[in-house]
């Protein structure tokens, strides 16, 4: 483990539980969110993990509890494709979701994607995140969370190795295209990114990750050593507020068992 961070990693059984604690923990903090500030703004993720917790999230049932009136919904990336596309993260959540109704629609800030150039696209989206997110720190965007996934190259958000975008260290939100570093990126597509500065200055972090393919790469993230070392993810270890990892067993990395 690195010496100077502290995090938490929740070990659950398999990829359903993952989805299922983290519903229950969002809503949680949510809750907590509205009773000192009056508002809860969410970063969201795209990958299969946080889709089954928004489908959760949608359950009036397991979650009735969930302060959608107060809860302000962001995007923490997008591919670049329009939102009917199969590859996009705002359907994505339409379809697990908003669809089901719980969400204001005046609540939802999703990443534009379908006029000008994904470069286009970000800066239009750093000036919403701007706008509408009034917390903030040294002019960056404070979100009360942000959701992540992690993909086994090791990017989160959409910050990918071998591109500039993990080194954007003055904008809020940039752009990339995944294939010029890696041809086999699927999907290969721009995408549209919040930034490392805006994901350590999140009042907390909730990372998911399921499933074998995820081990290896977590292992690393969580190895002694220098934060300087890949995979991008390890810059997580830099955040001086709240982080928390939502595990299964399949990808909890063995050393650490
Ligand atoms: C992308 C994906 C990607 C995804 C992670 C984790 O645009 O390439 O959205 O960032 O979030 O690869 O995905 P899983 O949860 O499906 O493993």
């Amino acid at each position: 483990m690195a010496e100077s961070v502290e995090f938490k990693v929740l070990v659950l059984d398999d990829a359903d539980a993952v989805s299922r604690k983290a519903a229950k923990a969002i809503e949680e903090y949510a809750g907590e969110r509205v009773k000192e500030t009056g508002d809860f703004t969410i970063a969201l993720a795209g990958g299969s993990t946080p889709k089954a917790v928004y489908s959760f999230l949608a359950n009036r049932s397991l979650h009735g509890e969930m302060p959608w009136k107060r809860t302000r919904l962001f995007w923490g990336d997008e591919r670049k494709v329009a939102p009917e596309h199969a590859y996009s993260n705002y359907r994505m959540v339409y379809e697990t979701l908003l669809k089901n109704g719980p969400v204001p629609l005046e609540n939802i800030f999703p990443i534009q994607t379908s006029a000008g150039t994904a470069e286009e696209c970000a800066a239009r989206y750093e000036k919403t995140l701007a706008e509408k997110i009034t917390a903030k720190e040294d002019g960056f965007p404070v979100f009360d969370l942000i959701i992540l996934g992690i993909g086994p190259d090791g990017h989160m958000a959409s910050l990918f190795p071998g591109t500039p975008a993990p080194l954007e260290l003055a904008r809020a939100v940039t752009s990339c295209d995944p294939t010029t570093a890696n041809p086999k990126v699927d999907p290969p597509v721009e995408r549209i990114s919040i930034t490392a500065p805006v994901i350590l200055r999140a009042s907390n972090v909730f990372v998911l990750a399921a499933g074998e393919s995820k081990r290896e790469v977590l292992a690393k993230v969580f190895a002694s050593g220098s934060i300087d070392k890949p995979p991008v993810a390890r810059l997580l270890l830099r955040r001086k507020k709240p982080l928390s990892f939502f595990v299964d067993q399949a990808a909890f990395p063995k050393k650490m068992r």
